[in-house]
């Protein structure tokens, strides 16, 4: 099913042949969404634009175009101002477009004509090191955009590389032979290498001799000692056991955990490549690329930076003891990506502090021959109440685990407040269901490169641009058709949609499948939470002006299926910024 834009955009373009207008090659005929509907619900600025290439007077434009357009079947037009085409959608037309939407189980939404393959790398925290809020960002952001991805058709690979290989194990393995409490590691494992390597860390500062010892725990592990081996291993997968854990209180997923130490054997093979390709170059001791003539477009704002960034810090692919590094793992990930997942895009999914890295990265890539369009989806930093980056009070950053403790537990002190009187378990699944939401709505509604304020209460309020708030409109939906007494067809026959506040919001539901795609243009799911907010706002007026279950016939029909169809898009939304919705509270 086209939207109602690709329709007008199409017979628009239509119009403009009839009209013997001659487009410029590559002349965008574009129709928005009005941003005040009393004008119309949608509008043209093309006479404008092209009578401004064209030297024509863009009124007389503007007719000649709106002369030639046939649209009656849909919209009313008008001229207004210099020369804007408004388009107002016919009552009748709304009618059968909530018809199609109710006989659709994509709710309007297309699916691409080209799927690609995407490969999302997101998450990706580091063994034995916490699994901050910085990651919560990552793993949010990456999982709804796979999500959206997905429902719009592409072919999503979705790959957690975690940091299972590094200079941490040096100390890791030291306190496991000789710090270790072998009851914690069983019962928190995650908790407990933590410990470990904080502990380790700071007995390194003190010690110069510990210090060494670690190093030699280091270099024996990647000698392929046996019992470090084992150790290592060990660590790895109590690691994974205990993310685990926090993936299914999240309900993320990946196809993949192909950590760093998957691509340890390739490493040798690679770094002889890139020395061979002219690529890398001994310097300092170090093996190193320098920043290569394809150098990033010139367009780029912050080109100048960055060539200075390039130059000032080459990307050392092996460090002067031999060992390959972080960077070294990242080309071979790319190699792996596009021959074994054919990536037509590799998404990276990692705060904005990494972005010298994945300039480089990407730069070396594309003289390798990369295809691929690679990208870094960065964002920035979440803050607390005093406006600096949140730490917990010894002044560490805190963690992904206390922050979903800490929401879920608010998220249930509203709900004493609201729904005292619903049975306990419920409570607790629904104090779940809206801490972990309003903390991934949280993150999600917010512009991804902006730093944002961590503050639980707004967050978990059921009033405010909150997920509690969406929930409950779902929830609102729900109960409306537990309070009805008849069955009820909902289909398109006899829909009727006349009223303002039915026009209103059906005009946002039908929106759905126009504005879902345009989250992929900059990778902003914050275009979805903002839409869904809309939906909501627009559910409430309707459910304020028209009477839904106290109405008959036809009027009854038509409102109940606009009702159904904000539940079903409000479920729908959210299920793909990975929230749930309950059917009461
Ligand atoms: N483990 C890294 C960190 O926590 C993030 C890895 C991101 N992915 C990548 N392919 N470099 O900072």
């Amino acid at each position: 099913m086209n939207t109602l834009l690709e329709i007008l955009e199409s017979r628009l373009l239509t119009a403009l042949s009839k009209a013997g207008i001659d487009l410029p090659v590559g002349f965008p005929v574009k129709i928005f969404a009005a941003a005040d509907v009393r004008h119309g619900d949608y509008q043209a600025n093309t006479a404008m634009a092209l009578a401004k290439r064209l030297k024509m007077n863009p009124r007389e434009l503007a007719t000649q175009v709106v002369d030639a357009l046939e649209v009656d079947d849909l919209a009313d037009l008008e001229i207004a101002g210099p020369g804007f085409i408004n388009f107002r959608i016919k009552s009748e037309t709304w009618s059968q477009k909530v018809g199609q939407l109710i006989n659709d189980p994509r709710l309007g939404v297309g699916s691409v004509a080209e799927p690609q393959n995407i490969v999302v790398d997101f998450s990706a925290p580091n063994v034995a090191k916490p699994m901050h809020v910085g990651h919560i960002r990552s793993t949010i952001i990456g999982d709804s955009l796979s999500r959206i991805c997905r429902f719009l058709g592409h072919n999503v690979t979705t790959d957690n590389h975690i940091g299972d290989w590094g200079t941490q194990f040096g100390m890791v393995i030291y306190g496991w032979k000789n710090l270790i409490d072998p009851v914690a590691i069983e019962a928190d494992p995650l908790q407990e290498l933590l410990r470990l390597y904080r502990a380790v860390n700071l007995l390194c500062k003190e010690e110069e001799a510990i210090k060494d010892e670690c190093r030699d725990e280091l270099v024996k592990l990647q000698n392929g000692d046996a019992e470090n081996f084992a150790i290592w291993e060990k660590c790895v997968e109590v690691s994974k056991v205990g993310l685990n854990k926090i993936y299914d209180r999240l309900d993320v997923s990946f196809d993949h955990w192909l950590g760093e130490s998957y691509y340890n054997s390739e490493l040798v093979p690679l770094v002889k490549a890139l020395e061979a390709e002219g690529l890398a170059r001994e310097s300092d001791g170090a093996l190193c690329v320098f920043s290569g003539e394809e150098l990033p477009p010139k367009q780029d704002p912050f080109k100048e930076k960055r060539d200075g960034e390039w130059s000032d810090f080459p990307m050392i692919v092996r460090k002067g003891d031999g060992a390959f590094n972080y960077a070294t793992t990242d080309v071979a990930t790319v190699d792996h990506r596009l021959k074994q997942w054919n990536a037509d895009k590799i998404w990276y999914v990692v705060d904005a502090r990494q972005s010298l890295h994945f300039q480089q990265l990407f730069d070396v890539s594309k003289r390798r021959g990369c295809k691929a369009k690679l990208e870094h989806i960065s964002f920035g930093t979440i803050l607390g109440k005093d406006g600096k980056p949140l730490k917990t009070r010894d002044g560490d950053l805190p963690q992904l685990a206390d922050v979903l403790d800490d929401a879920v537990k608010s998220a249930r002190t509203v709900l004493e407040e609201k729904s005292g009187d619903l049975p306990v378990e419920e409570k607790d699944e629904l104090a779940k269901m809206i801490g972990i939401g309003s903390v991934k709505f949280t993150e999600l509604s917010h512009h991804r490169s902006s730093d944002y304020i961590f503050d639980l209460d707004k967050m978990v309020a059921l009033q405010g641009d909150t997920a509690p708030y969406l929930q409950y409109s779902y929830v609102r939906v729900r109960a409306i058709f537990r309070k009805l007494e008849e069955e009820v067809t909902l289909d398109a026959d006899g829909l009727q949609i006349t009223e303002q506040g039915e026009i209103n919001l059906a005009r946002t539901l039908s929106k759905f499948g126009e504005v879902l795609p345009t989250v992929l243009d900059d990778l902003k799911p914050n275009i979805l939470s903002n839409y869904l907010l809309d939906l909501a706002k627009a559910f409430h007026s309707f459910f304020e002006a028209c009477q839904v279950l106290k109405s008959e016939g036809d009027v009854r029909k038509s409102r109940l299926v606009l009702c159904e169809l904000t539940g079903r898009v409000l479920q729908q939304g959210l299920g793909l910024l990975g929230i749930q919705v309950p059917e009461r509270m």
